[in-house]
């Protein structure tokens, strides 16, 4: 069994993104820029923007972080991503989900203007992706896939069973996976809550991603001996030994899996460290796309 370790993997990433983004600087032509908006205070949306503007000084970006009460009016936030938009300073916007019950997040996603649509969630950005065309992938896929191109995990005519079917993970990962790319070519099934059979589908599968949301939902008994795993759930489950008082769990019962498999990622240190760097990638490509666009 090989451990996928997203540790070791985003951090070769973001040395060569910061490397590329020092050139970028002295040759004096710019400095990639992300814009991140946190509204509200959930707990775990603090602590995903808060690696994510670490993440940027790390390699040398800039980045704004704006935070706006919960209570903030959809029309103000919507016109606060419109300057964003207008901003030739700021090269990607991400807005940090979930948003508050009150503001609709398909109007907040579509108000993003798709050049600086880092997240890969505009339709637009979806729709690019979908015809194969150069595009803002969403980064927990994007990550997992450059994580399966780094270990070179084979995957072509491989039987893949997604299981969720997610905007921003599930679907445009069954996607990526069943494209004619080198890390694509798999036969996929897409799994959701209304999938009768996803014991004996799993045990069909050569590789599994699971991406529901449910802690230690895929057991051994689910999976194939010599299996690729990707476990992109995380959960927080109550743990006093922690000093944080919980801990993360991911949808994979690891300890039992893991012997099972071929290639296994862990939760932490997995998918997640990937995404971060997956994110990367899409603001120094947004960076470079508007500096050739002249922008
Ligand atoms: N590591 C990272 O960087 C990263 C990034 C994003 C998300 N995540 C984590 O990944 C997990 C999934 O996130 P998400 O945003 O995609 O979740 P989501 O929007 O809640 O979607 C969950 C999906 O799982 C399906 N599902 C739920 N219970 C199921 C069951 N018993 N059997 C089969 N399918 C089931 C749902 O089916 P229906 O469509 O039928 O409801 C849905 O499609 C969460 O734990 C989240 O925290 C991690």
């Amino acid at each position: 069994m090989q451990l996928l370790d997203g540790k070791i993997v985003s951090a070769a990433i973001k040395e060569a993104i910061r490397q590329e983004a020092e050139i970028l600087r002295l040759q004096g032509k710019k400095t990639p820029h992300l814009a991140a908006i946190l509204v509200g205070n959930d707990g775990a949306s603090e602590t995903y923007v808060a690696a994510k503007v670490k993440d940027c000084a790390e390699v040398g970006f800039d980045s704004t972080l704006l935070r706006f009460d919960a209570a903030i009016s959809q029309k103000n936030l919507l016109d606060q991503i419109a300057l964003l938009n207008d901003n030739p300073a700021i090269d990607g916007i991400l807005v940090q989900l979930p948003l508050p019950r009150h503001i609709e997040e398909e109007a907040v996603i579509n108000s993003i203007a798709p050049e600086k649509d880092v997240d890969g969630f505009h339709p637009v950005s979806l729709g690019r992706m979908v015809n194969n065309l150069p595009t803002f992938i969403p980064a927990t896929p994007y990550g997992i896939m450059l994580m399966l191109e780094h270990y070179q995990v084979p995957t072509r005519g491989k039987h893949a069973v997604v299981i969720g079917r997610s905007h921003i993970v599930g679907t445009p990962m069954s996607i990526l996976l069943s494209r004619n790319t080198p890390y694509g070519n798999c036969t996929v099934t897409l799994c959701h809550s209304h999938t009768h059979n996803l014991k004996e589908l799993c045990l069909q599968a050569d590789i599994i991603v699971a991406a529901l949301g449910k802690a230690e939902f895929v057991t051994a008994d689910m999976v194939k001996s010599g299996a690729v795993v990707i476990d992109v759930g995380i959960t927080r489950v109550a743990d006093d030994s922690k000093k944080s008082g919980f801990r993360l769990v991911g949808d994979v019962k690891f300890d039992e899996v893991a012997p099972r498999c071929s290639f296994i990622t862990p939760v932490p240190g997995g998918v997640g460290p990937m995404t971060r760097a997956a994110l990367l990638k899409n603001t120094f490509h947004a960076a470079i796309a508007r500096l050739e666009a002249g922008r």
